[in-house]
């Protein structure tokens, strides 16, 4: 480990951290080692990563002094906040900002910072398509990480564009749900608009090829997606890849999908929203070229879905929901 060059991972128990130490880890002679950053290095990801050769370390968000311990004598750093944890625009900044400034006083010699667009920028400020949010953002987990971009500046950071992961399908329970007719639905305010997806597990090996390449993409800003399908062909790829009949899929407009009362409804209608107005600039922000330059192992939907059909629920009725 002493002569390797150790990468910091925050959020290595969660998905775009966790891909990445696995990247690394399966590469035992490219030269990297693993500092996974937790807040609890007794939980089981934690202990997995460690019984495979990664460094565990406590640190916090929250607590600028424990991440510059945590990033004291590494390579790299690999940036990423949590917001759906606590659905603060600002919080989000605050963390993303204590990760620049411990890289900044560790003197890390390269910083990945995960992050979006600003979706403001798509529209008039005077534009009554869809509300505000928390006083001032479109898609505030947009918004609050393209603003905290500025606090890398200085810094030797690429600003790594990441895409909707399919893996949301089984993850935050957006796969479609079988009505009591048995027939299959989903509900989203994509109407045709293509949805920039990638297999979860891909933004990590992706970050893993852009330490690999060193200098070539510091400063860089580096939109990646695995395949942008619309709603109706990914439907149609359920259907095939699942066995369950046609998906039928209920367009609805952006307004009804706020209004549906969970938490984050607003904020997801939003962003769906931006997904289906501004499809033409949030596709030109993302290359599956790049993606697969840096991560030759880059999964199509079909692909992802062959490996994660039995994660997906298949029995669940729209009751249910
Ligand atoms: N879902 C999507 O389609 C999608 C697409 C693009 C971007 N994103 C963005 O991805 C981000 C979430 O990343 P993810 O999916 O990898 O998250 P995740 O799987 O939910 O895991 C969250 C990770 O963040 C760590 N973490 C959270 N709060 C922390 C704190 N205060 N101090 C230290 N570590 C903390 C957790 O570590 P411990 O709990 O072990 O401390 C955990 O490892 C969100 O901000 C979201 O906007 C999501």
């Amino acid at each position: 480990m002493a002569d390797k060059k150790i990468i910091a991972v925050v959020g290595a128990t969660g998905t775009q951290g966790g891909g990445l130490c696995r990247a690394i880890l399966a590469d035992p002679n490219g030269g990297f080692a693993v500092r996974a950053i937790t807040r609890d290095p007794n939980k089981d990801q934690g202990k997995t990563l460690a019984s495979q050769g990664a460094q565990v370390v406590t640190a916090n968000l929250d607590d600028v002094e424990s991440l510059k311990k945590a990033f004291s004598g590494a390579y790299g750093v690999y940036g990423v906040t949590n917001f759906w944890e606590h659905f603060s625009a600002e919080k989000e900044k605050a963390q993303a900002k204590n990760i620049a400034d411990a890289a900044k006083a560790a003197g890390v010699k390269h910083v990945i910072w995960s992050t979006l667009e600003d979706t403001r920028k798509l529209m008039d400020p005077s534009d009554k398509r869809m509300p505000f949010l928390q006083e001032k953002y479109r898609v505030p987990h947009f918004d609050a990480k393209a603003e905290a971009d500025a606090y890398f500046s200085g810094l030797p950071a690429t600003y790594l564009v990441t895409s909707f992961y399919w893996d949301n399908l089984y993850m935050f329970g957006l796969a479609p749900k079988k009505g009591d007719d048995g027939v299959y639905s989903w509900t989203f305010p994509m109407g045709n608009a293509k949805l920039t997806g990638m297999a979860a597990e891909d933004i990590g090996k992706a970050a893993y090829g852009i330490f690999k390449a060193g200098q070539e993409y510091i400063g860089k800003r580096v939109g990646i997606t695995g395949e942008n399908l619309t709603v109706n062909e990914m439907g149609e790829k359920l259907s095939k890849g699942l066995g369950i009949g046609p998906v039928k899929y209920n367009a609805v407009d952006a307004d009804v999908y706020r209004g549906f009362g969970f938490q984050g409804a607003d904020e997801m209608g939003n962003m769906f929203q931006v997904y289906r107005d501004f499809e033409k600039q949030v596709v030109a922000a993302r290359s599956a070229d790049v993606a697969r330059k840096l991560n030759p192992q880059l999964q199509t939907f079909d692909q992802w879905l062959a490996k994660n059909k039995s994660r997906i629920p298949t029995q669940a009725s729209a009751a249910q929901k």
